[in-house]
């Protein structure tokens, strides 16, 4: 909503009475009205014209309420619309709702309510569009996704931290963005022009890693014919970012040490040892103190590492990023397939709300790849993001860190929320549709921690 032009309130109504009645109650109250009666007429205004909330009658004589809806979310997946309707109509109030529209006034219509539920659904208009002008700076200055509070503490810690030359440990389960936030430490820090170097530890045995982070001369072992600088020395100037730092063995990490404390890098093969100028960044998905406690990594080592400790949210613990990461990657791969572009109906943005991630932005970013191969019309429906997320579900990299048990309740409870959401949440026709008892879908949806109350 621009800050110099009065709202603009679109009335979808096929009684002239009340068009006029809605016009004079929002006319008096500042903002800009326009009137149809028909919803094709309703969903041509919206494409070609600035509109910031939609008072739509539920019954019209082209389409009904719901049809208006879904177009609506199509063109504008923001935009406020609210559902007028007879009063008591709750099976109405409570689809539409899970369709996406944002509130309801009853008839008759009350002057007060009107106002009332018009100024609520335009404030959080313009904190919609704030949170998109919020998005594209993040992405632009830190080259992530997200504008909730947990991104937000990630973002300050960045914005302390770069331009110091302190050590950085990143922490954070699989696909949380931990090298994201690496680089844009580094991009956002002193040595931005310098080179940022990654050695991911987990990745090689040992002999390779240490010949990898500290180079080698000639002789040094079978096979070194000649001399090589390692990343140690390939960073100077630079950063060093070591990934899965925890996955290091032992012997590294007293070499590592080594070097960080002495700021000599010593080449396998020879005893002698050239500075270097590096600033370390680690990232690990483990909990270091515990690798502590158990012996397995060096508490020095760990000191050294944490002088500033970031720590990546995982995506169950910020879902209100959710649909602004689906929308960057669905149109990332959109473009990238040369697709036409797709949005997600509300009732499909409603199952990935509840969905757990444990494989976090990378499984999201995955099911969006899906997305946009698999489906062909421009709104994706709960029908197509199961048949993606059935799928997934059998990709390798989400069943590594899972049981058996663990993978058939992942399973299980997609299955379910997806026909809980086909059938509109009615668990009777969700049971007879599974083959299953009324009784034994409510325990299952318990035990499965799925939010049967509806949303907005
Ligand atoms: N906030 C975000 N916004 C946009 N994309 C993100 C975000 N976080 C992660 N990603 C994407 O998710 C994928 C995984 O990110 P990244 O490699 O940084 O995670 P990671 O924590 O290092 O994962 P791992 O522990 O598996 O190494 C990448 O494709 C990355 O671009
Ligand atoms: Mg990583």
């Amino acid at each position: 909503m621009g800050a110099q032009r009065l709202p603009e309130i679109l009335v979808v109504d096929d009684e002239t009475k009340m068009q006029a009645i809605l016009k004079d109650i929002l006319n008096s109250r500042g903002y800009h009205t326009r009137s149809v009666g028909l919803g094709r007429e309703a969903i041509e205004w919206i494409r070609s014209s600035p509109v910031d909330a939609v008072l739509l009658d539920y019954k019209l004589p082209d389409m009904d309420g719901l049809q208006v809806l879904e177009a609506i979310r199509e063109i504008d997946p923001l935009l406020p619309v609210v559902i007028i309707s007879a009063y008591g109509d709750i099976p109405t109030a409570v689809q539409a709702t899970r369709r996406g529209a944002l509130d309801f006034i009853p008839k008759p219509l009350d002057q007060e309510v009107i106002c009332r539920v018009v100024e609520k659904v335009l404030h959080r208009r313009s904190r919609d569009s704030q949170a998109l002008i919020d998005i594209a700076g993040f992405r632009d200055r830190f080259g992530m996704i997200g504008s909730g509070a947990a991104m937000r503490r990630v973002y300050e810690i960045i914005d302390k931290v770069a331009p110091t030359d302190a050590a950085v440990l990143i922490e954070g389960e699989t696909g949380t963005g931990k090298e994201l936030a690496a680089t844009a430490i580094h991009r956002l820090g002193p040595r931005a022009e310098g080179p940022l170097i990654a050695v991911n530890c987990s990745a090689m045995p040992r002999d390779l890693i240490e010949s990898e982070l500290f180079g080698y001369v000639k002789g040094a072992f079978t096979g070194a014919n000649q001399n090589r600088i390692g990343k140690i020395t390939a960073a100077h100037g630079g950063t060093l970012f070591l990934d899965e730092i925890g996955d290091m063995e032992l012997s590294t990490q007293a070499k590592v040490l080594r070097t960080l404390e002495s700021r000599q890098v010593c080449p396998l093969g020879t005893e002698e040892s050239l500075p270097v100028d590096i600033r370390i960044i680690a990232a690990t998905h483990h909990d270091l103190a515990d690798r502590v406690k158990s012996g397995d990594f060096r508490e020095d080592l760990l000191y050294r590492l944490n002088v500033v400790r970031l720590c990546m949210p995982a995506l169950r613990d910020r879902r209100e990023d959710i649909p602004h990461l689906m929308n960057h990657y669905l149109d990332h791969f959109c473009r990238r397939y040369d697709r036409p572009v797709k949005h997600l109906s509300h009732q499909a943005l409603e199952i990935l709300l509840q969905r757990d991630w444990p494989g976090n932005v990378r499984e999201l970013r995955n099911v969006a790849e899906k997305l946009s191969i698999f489906v062909s019309d421009s709104l994706i429906s709960p029908r197509d993001l199961q048949l993606v997320l059935e799928l997934q579900g059998l990709s390798a990299e989400m069943t590594e860190h899972q049981t058996l048990r663990q993978a058939r309740e992942r399973f299980e409870r997609d299955f379910i929320l997806n026909q809980l959401i086909i059938h509109d949440w009615n668990v009777t026709a969700t049971a007879e549709k599974l083959g299953i008892e009324r009784t034994n879908l409510h325990r299952k949806i318990r035990q499965l921690r799925i939010d049967l109350s509806p949303r907005g």
